[in-house]
């Protein structure tokens, strides 16, 4: 029986060009998975994986399949899906069940498939697998030895889920490896977000006010990578260190009704709910766009947009253009979907190479450690992560020092002072 679902299969030569492309800035991916075709260590691994169907999640399922994997890929958002890419998998035998655009319904279906596949291990962005899993499939999901997840929204869900003592197995949070999210989430989400507004948008950055919800290391990332191309930038935040942070590296921070006042773009990425809501679209300017950043589509409030709108027309791919009744315009990027994968790429594959590197060497830690470890959400083994660090250096042809004998005594020791 046919075991994936996607767009076109005619697409799949230009497919193959771009995974071609994005694995010649994936050094360290490349080296695992040269490693894996000699000493196959997923050998007979039946692995369900709901990522981003991109050409770097490509590289990864290739370097796992060469591990012995057998491997299962579904999207983690509707709109992420590279159709092209999907096409390449499926000739190079990977089942994929992933479309652009697909709905709700076939998004479900899709993971369903992949659960179908009677994974061992379990790779997730989100939790939306896991959870479909834990909640519909108990009988596999007992049967499953362990899992990763790769962004700070699917952990806080799954350490919900621990907390609640629903989650039945261990899963390692890769988000939370130095190597990923110092990088990963910020100068790739920082890159991709404001290239996919571009995209969408073709706006000039140089002397606009741009507002950034959430300074965790998104936001972080989009903040300053705005500010280079000459934006205002003015941070919103709920915690008050996040916030003092965004002030000392220089940005205006101020409750975001205020920031509504002056705001031209607003983007949001703090993995909550309803951060933009109707109070705020009630102030904005006209001509005001919205793009969001983080994980859901909930973080701004949609449904009030619709309510508050008199008419909408898509004005641009990717740009929907809402009038309310008193005549202002509101442009929702991307239906407020990660702007970055909706209307761009997603990250650049130099930065997945070491979020993906930290996935591939968990999944052989897995392996190793089966049935050692307690249902319960992991941190990556330092030793993964500092390898993963050790390895893009290399490829970076950066060398660093190292400690001196003398150095390392001192460091270990208490009595020497002033
Ligand atoms: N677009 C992508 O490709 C991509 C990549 C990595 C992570 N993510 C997602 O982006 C989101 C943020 O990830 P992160 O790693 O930066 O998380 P983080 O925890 O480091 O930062 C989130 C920040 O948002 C702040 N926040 C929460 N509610 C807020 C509110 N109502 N108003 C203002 N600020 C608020 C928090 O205080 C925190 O500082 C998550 O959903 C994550 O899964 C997206």
């Amino acid at each position: 029986m046919k075991n994936y679902d996607i767009k076109d299969p005619a697409l799949a030569p230009e497919g193959k060009l771009r995974i071609d492309w994005a694995g010649k800035e994936m050094p360290v991916v490349k080296s695992i998975r040269e490693r894996f075709g000699r000493e196959k260590p997923l050998k007979g691994v039946r692995i369900s994986a709901c990522l981003h169907v991109t050409t770097e999640t490509a590289n990864l399922a290739l370097a796992l399949q060469e591990g012995g994997a057998e491997v299962i890929l579904c999207a983690s958002n509707p709109l992420s899906t590279q159709d092209d890419v999907t096409a390449a998998l499926v000739e190079y035998g990977i089942p994929v069940n992933a479309i652009k655009g697909e709905d709700n319904d076939t998004y479900y279906r899709h993971i369903i498939t992949a659960l179908e596949h009677e994974p061992h291990i379990t790779m997730d962005d989100g939790a939306d697998l896991v959870s479909t899993l834990h909640k519909d499939y108990p009988e596999l999901a007992a049967r499953v030895v362990g899992g990763t997840e790769e962004t700070t929204t699917g952990v806080i869900r799954l350490r919900n889920m621990a907390r609640a003592g629903k989650l039945v197995y261990p899963i390692i949070a890769v988000n939370d490896a130095q190597t990923k999210h110092l990088f990963d989430n910020r100068y790739g989400t920082g890159q991709s977000t404001i290239d996919g507004i571009t995209r969408a948008t073709n706006i000039l950055w140089a002397g606009r006010n741009v507002v950034v919800c959430g300074y965790g290391w998104c936001g972080k990332g989009i903040a300053r990578r705005a500010q280079g191309l000459g934006a205002h930038v003015i941070v919103t935040e709920v915690q008050p260190i996040a916030a003092l942070e965004a002030a000392m590296d220089g940005f205006r921070v101020m409750p975001l009704l205020k920031a509504c006042e002056v705001g031209e773009v607003f983007i949001t990425t703090t993995g909550d709910t309803h951060v933009i809501d109707e109070a705020h679209m009630l102030q904005m300017k006209d001509g005001a766009i919205l793009a969001n950043s983080g994980h859901f589509n909930v973080e701004i409030n949609i449904p009030a947009l619709e309510r508050m709108a008199g008419s909408k027309r898509q004005i641009r791919p990717s740009v929907e253009e809402y009038t309310l009744d008193d005549g202002r315009r509101i442009h929702l990027l991307g239906e407020g979907r990660l702007i970055n994968l909706a209307a761009a790429e997603g990250h650049p594959a130099s930065v997945m190479d070491m979020s993906f590197a930290n996935q591939s060497l968990c999944l052989e830690y897995i392996v190793r450690t089966k049935g050692q470890l307690k249902p319960d959400v992991y941190a990556v083994p330092e030793e993964i992560d500092h390898e993963v660090g050790r390895l893009k250096l290399a490829s970076m042809n950066i060398t660093i020092d190292s400690l001196t004998q003398e150095q390392e005594q001192y460091l270990a020791s208490w009595e020497e002072g002033t």
